[in-house]
């Protein structure tokens, strides 16, 4: 069962229910947050728990870890979540928080990080899912799209690009780590058994290979 924690629009969520993945709570952080709408349209149970209301990061955190654990989240799925989950969350589901990043990390960590892949100029850009821990986007990662940048693209259309690669990518890593067991080793994690997520020319590399492997 995957919990998916969410700030914005929701389209990655939109893509994760598409990909009829067994969501069991959908949390935003603020009433007026549009993800919401797609959770009830499809049924899915969807909790406000407003920042705003606690006293502490570390009060809204656990508020965030009670409801999940009430519900027997096993996975917890921030797509597009815009707060720092802190260690109270994190210690209750060690390994098992993940992140999309519209960027190829450690590269442009952070907020604006199409902006950032403009102004340094890359010719590649993409996205990471990765596992979280207490950095800003520094977790291990798991998968990475790559988007070729054009000479024409200003920060709108490379995000619509990569948002695209998002929807891909996202979908496929849940699937595949509610399939398998994962395996860590320091920063480099794996997954045994369940699908193999390997290099595909379409969605440029994706990395969750054994140690050793190239795939
Ligand atoms: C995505 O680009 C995601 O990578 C970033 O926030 C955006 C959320 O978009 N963390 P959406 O709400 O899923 O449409």
């Amino acid at each position: 069962m995957i919990g998916v924690l969410a700030s914005g629009s929701g389209s990655n969520l939109g893509a994760l229910i598409a990909a009829q993945l067994p969501i069991r709570v959908v949390i935003v952080n603020r009433p007026e947050v549009r993800a919401i709408d797609r959770a009830v349209k499809a049924g899915i149970e969807a909790l406000t728990i407003d920042h705003t209301r606690y006293a502490s990061r570390d009060d809204f955190d656990r508020a965030l870890k009670d409801a999940l654990v009430a519900r027997g989240v096993k996975w917890v799925v921030l797509a597009g979540f815009m707060r720092i989950v802190g260690p109270t969350l994190l210690d209750a589901f060690t390994d098992r928080v993940v992140n999309v990043h519209p960027a190829l990390l450690p590269s442009f960590p952070g907020l604006h990080a199409q902006r950032q892949a403009l102004e340094a100029g890359v010719r590649i850009a993409g996205c990471t899912v990765h596992l979280v821990d207490q950095g800003t986007d520094t977790g291990p990662i798991l998968a990475q799209a790559a988007v070729p940048v054009g000479t024409d693209d200003d920060e709108a259309s490379l995000r619509e690009k990569i948002l695209k690669r998002e929807h891909q990518l996202l979908p496929a890593v849940v699937q595949a780590l509610l399939l398998g067991r994962l395996r860590r080793s320091g920063a480099r994690v794996w997954l045994e058994g369940g699908p193999a997520l390997g290099p595909d020319l379409e969605l440029g590399a994706w990395i969750m290979g054994p140690p050793g492997s190239r795939s």
